[in-house]
Formats: C-alpha cells, sequence, structure tokens
C-alpha cells in the first residue's frame, strides 16, 4: 500500500496514482485506489459504478473494517475498485479529537487481504487526510514537477513522513521521489540533477516526462494502458518500470 503525497497541487499525484493503478491492474494484480482528496479526481477517472459510500463516511464513521462497504468497481474492468472521495472531505482537513488521524487505518482493518497493490491519493497539503493516508500506509511516494520549488517540497514531504512515522506509524518508509512531467529543457535537466544529488537514494527512475497522453487519459477516465493516443503506450511503459524500481526498493 502506497500513500501518494505532495505539499504542491498539480504536480500530477493523481496522475502517477492512477498510472500505477493501470499497470498493476494489467498486470493482473487485484488493484484498489483510495480517494482521499475532496477535488476526487482519482474518482471520476476511475470511473466508478454507482456508489453509496465514499472515504468521506468512511472517516465519519470510523469502525473497524467499514471500509469495506464503501468499495465499489471501476468501469475500466474487473480487477480495479475504488473508494471514492467526494467535496465533502474538505471538512475533514483538520484534527478532530485525539485519533482523528488514525480513522483510516482503523476503518481499513480487515478489508484489504484481497488487494495485491493499494493507491491512496492524497489532496495536495499535508494536513489531517494526508496524515491518515501516512497513518495507514507502510510507505509514501512523494511525487514532484522539476521546478525551483522542488528541492523544497520533498525535503517537507520527507519532513511530513518523518513526522508521521514518530507519530502514528513506526514502520512508515519512503517509497521515493517520483519527478513528473519532465520536458527536455535545460531548466528540468539542472532540476532533476539537483534533486539526484540532494537524493540518490529516493529519486525513482524512470521520471515521467510531459506527455498529452496522460491528460487524454484522465479526460477519458480510462487507464493510460488502454489508450492508443500517441505516447500512451510509452507511459504506460514507463510506469511499468516505474512500479518495479518502487517494489525493489522497498523489497
Ligand atoms: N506527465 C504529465 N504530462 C502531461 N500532463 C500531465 C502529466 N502529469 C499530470 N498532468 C496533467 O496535469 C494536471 C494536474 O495533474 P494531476 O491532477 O495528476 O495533479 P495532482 O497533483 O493530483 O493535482 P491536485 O494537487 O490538484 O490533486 C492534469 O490536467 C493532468 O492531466
Ligand atoms: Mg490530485
Amino acid at each position: 500500500m502506497l500513500a501518494v503525497i505532495s505539499l504542491k497541487g498539480g504536480v500530477g499525484k493523481t496522475s502517477i496514482c492512477l498510472g500505477l493503478a493501470a499497470t498493476a491492474w494489467k498486470a493482473g494484480h487485484r488493484t484498489l485506489v483510495i480517494d482521499l482528496d475532496p477535488q476526487a479526481n482519482a474518482t471520476s477517472g476511475l470511473d466508478p459504478e454507482p456508489y453509496e459510500f465514499t472515504t468521506n463516511d468512511v472517516l465519519a464513521d470510523g469502525r473497524a473494517g467499514i471500509a469495506a462497504e464503501a468499495i465499489v468497481a471501476s468501469k475500466w474492468g474487473p480487477g480495479i475498485d475504488l473508494i471514492a472521495g467526494e467535496r465533502a472531505l474538505e471538512h475533514r482537513a483538520h484534527a478532530e479529537g485525539p485519533d482523528s488521524a488514525l480513522r483510516l487505518r482503523t476503518a481499513l482493518a480487515g478489508s484489504l487481504d484481497r488487494y495485491h497493490t493499494i493507491l491512496i491519493d492524497c489532496p495536495p497539503s499535508l494536513g489531517e487526510l494526508t496524515r491518515n493516508a501516512l497513518a495507514a500506509a507502510p510507505a509514501a511516494l512523494i511525487v514532484t514537477e522539476p521546478s525551483y520549488f522542488a528541492l523544497q517540497g520533498a525535503e517537507q514531504a520527507l519532513e511530513a513522513i518523518e513526522v508521521a512515522r514518530a507519530a502514528t506509524n513506526l514502520g512508515l518508509r519512503p517509497a521515493g521521489i517520483v519527478v513528473n512531467r519532465v520536458r527536455r529543457s535545460s531548466e528540468h535537466s539542472f532540476r532533476l540533477a539537483e534533486l539526484r544529488r540532494a537524493y540518490p537514494q529516493l529519486v525513482l527512475d524512470p521520471p515521467i516526462p510531459d506527455r498529452t497522453a496522460m491528460a487524454a487519459a484522465q479526460g477519458a477516465a480510462a487507464p493510460i494502458t488502454g489508450l492508443r493516443a500517441t505516447g500512451a503506450q510509452d507511459l504506460a511503459r514507463l510506469f511499468t518500470e516505474l512500479a518495479a524500481t518502487i517494489e525493489e526498493g522497498l523489497s
């Protein structure tokens, strides 16, 4: 299980989450995406069957194992499921009570056995929703663009992982830093090299390039692996390699 995090919005958390979900599913692994973002972009991207409950209901209820009741199938096909997000999650961005960051972990207990790959798409902040993800997952994947703020953003995300480890989840590890939307420019090469220098063990290969097929997949609510658009198959291959690097790093 991986929590996909970043402080900054729009760097590609949801795209990376869905890309990794698509290749895991395509490889025959039962896959679950948990959408903790009030924007619910992962939910739209996965085109779910009709559902009654969302992560907001799961967090509100908080009973052990209750998350199982909120699992809904994606119309991508058999073997990929979702716990949907919704706008009302906005009201859960702040801590409420001493165990507020542990609600997701408790609710997920015992509901995940049939899944090989579980990805939690987080909102672009390190608030209570992300803290819930960091308390529930054994590893966190940091997403960044190769920008001026990337170093600082990665550092703060790593700090948040440390804080969550100490507070709620002693086994939590960084799964690495995915650099997304890389273009062939000297600025991007410079920022990528800078990140690699600062975090040689953590920057993951391959970086994910900027490709219109990524937006096309989200727009079509389709897996990147199933698109004919130019670049989609390249991206699918890169996601497969990225998943292998992540797995290797965690094993
Ligand atoms: N590698 C890429 N190439 C081209 N477009 C991309 C790429 N990655 C993401 N995008 C586009 O950038 C936009 C933001 O991506 P995405 O929604 O995945 O980011 P996010 O970090 O989840 O955003 P938020 O913080 O709002 O949740 C989307 O329109 C998406 O299609
Ligand atoms: Mg997102």
